[in-house]
């Protein structure tokens, strides 16, 4: 993956620092995130866009790695930014990410999170259901203030994805049905509005989507019903988002496209479906998340003790498991290995790499072929940057581990390990006993 590579000690680096260094220095499990690779993949987006003559926006979908540091990293390739909570909000501004560009999505944003987008004035709120819209324009009159707005629709397509992950099929907690009426009444109600500006539509079909067919049958549908409100309501939209999803490589067996390729078969599409209608090109918006951040994240771990199940399985552990990668437990994620110390070392035996968690299901990865190793050893997982520290938690009261950013031979801490303190930091004690405040 991007920068990584053996070096001349024969261990494995990345964005030109040693990753047994890094073991040394930060301590393990430690996220290693590689800057380049970040950059390069932001570029390749945006660069194809600019290659095709479009309006576009490549939002960064910061539930996928949201820290001050990575923030300030998409402010500076020229981003946007989708969040999805307060958390991510309050993140984005401590960033001092550009309001103007920064996308708020959520299917049950509560109402002091849009006073909250309001008082920031960001760029938009993507808006989702009937009970937003109503509180939304409450709020905006109450404010006396003009809001951005998407409208979120589901067209109806299922992704071939996980099962967890599909957001865009009819079924879903997500956006106003496209098929049923709903968005267009909810198009109509946004139209009449005199505090919110209606830019235009957003779907989001689903994650890890390796195919661009998805992303071209939800383009086909949407802009068929544009074609009927232009006529009919003569709303034309400046903006067409098509959410991301873009899919990335975990394993050998991952076939992923390249983000120019999605790209331009997306705006290939959406060209040749506004001709049709005679309808003008709108900007184009994507929110990749994984497919920025995904391949860029390598996590090291030590490994620790080990247990033959005779001619079953051999378990080998490492020092984290779903406590910083819960992807695993929780959508039988499949992940790559290798010993990172020595690499290139000879295949020995099979092992499956077990988590410390206190739970059969905190399994890293099931059979995975490596040298004969031991306690000396360090285990870098590869293609962890997306949802790994973002779904970290604190199972077992387990700290969450570090993030170093590396780029270019250097290598620079972005999140500090967290401690036990940190760990009690909202724990207040039953001093003077049940029932009485403390
Ligand atoms: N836009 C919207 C509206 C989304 O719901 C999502 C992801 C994205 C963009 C970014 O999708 P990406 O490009 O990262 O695939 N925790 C799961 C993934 C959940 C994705 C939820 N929405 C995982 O670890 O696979």
């Amino acid at each position: 993956y991007g920068t990584s590579r053996v070096n001349g000690q024969g261990h494995l680096e990345i964005g030109g620092v040693d990753t047994v260094d890094l073991a040394a220095k930060y301590g393990t499990p430690l996220y290693v995130y590689d800057v380049a690779l970040i950059r390069q993949r932001a570029r390749a987006f945006k660069e194809t866009f600019e290659q095709l003559g479009v309006h576009f926006q490549v939002a960064y979908a910061s539930k996928a790695f949201s820290t001050i540091a990575m923030l300030q990293l998409a402010k500076e390739e020229g981003l946007s930014l989708d969040v999805v909570s307060g958390g991510e909000l309050y993140t984005a501004l401590a960033a001092e990410f550009p309001v103007d560009k920064i996308h708020f999505h959520g299917n049950n944003k509560s109402k002091e999170e849009l006073e909250f987008a309001l008082a920031a004035n960001i760029g938009c709120i993507v808006v989702d259901n009937f009970y937003e819209l109503d509180m939304l324009e409450n709020l905006c009159k109450e404010k006396n203030q003009v809001m951005q707005i998407l409208l979120r629709v589901t067209p109806g397509i299922e992704a071939h994805t996980h099962d967890y992950i599909l957001t865009g099929q009819e079924d879903s907690k997500f956006g106003f049905d496209l098929q049923n009426g709903q968005a267009e009444a909810a198009l109509k109600r946004a139209l009449q509005s005199e505090y919110l500006h209606l830019l235009g539509l957003h779907c989001h079909i689903g994650s890890q989507i390796f195919e661009t067919t998805g992303f071209i049958l939800a383009a086909q549908k949407i802009v068929e019903k544009l074609s009927k409100w232009n006529k009919e309501l003569e709303f034309s939209p400046s903006v067409l988002n098509l959410g991301g999803g873009f899919g990335v490589r975990y394993t050998h067996e991952d076939e992923p496209l390249s983000p120019a390729k999605y790209v331009e078969e997306i705006v290939k599409e959406v060209k040749v479906q506004a001709a049709k209608y005679e309808l003008p090109m709108p900007e184009i918006w994507i929110e990749p998340g994984r497919s920025l951040v995904g391949e860029a994240g390598t996590t090291l771990y030590s490994i620790g003790s080990s247990k033959e199940v005779p001619n079953v399985r051999k378990y080998l552990a490492v020092n984290g498991g779903m406590s910083d990668n819960i992807r695993p437990a929780l959508y039988d994620a499949k992940y790559e290995a290798v010993l990172a110390n020595r690499p290139l070392a000879e295949i020995e035996e099979t092992v499956s790499i077990a988590g410390k968690c206190c739970e059969s299901g905190d399994m890293l990865i099931w059979d995975l072929p490596l040298p004969k190793s031991n306690d000396q050893d360090l285990l870098a997982v590869f293609c962890t940057g997306a949802y790994g520290y973002s779904m970290a938690n604190n199972y077992n009261r387990i700290p969450r581990p570090p993030v170093v950013f590396v780029e270019n031979g250097e290598a620079i801490l972005v999140v500090k390990r967290e401690t036990y303190e940190d760990l009690l930091r909202n724990d207040l004690r039953l001093s003077v006993g049940i029932g009485q405040e403390n």
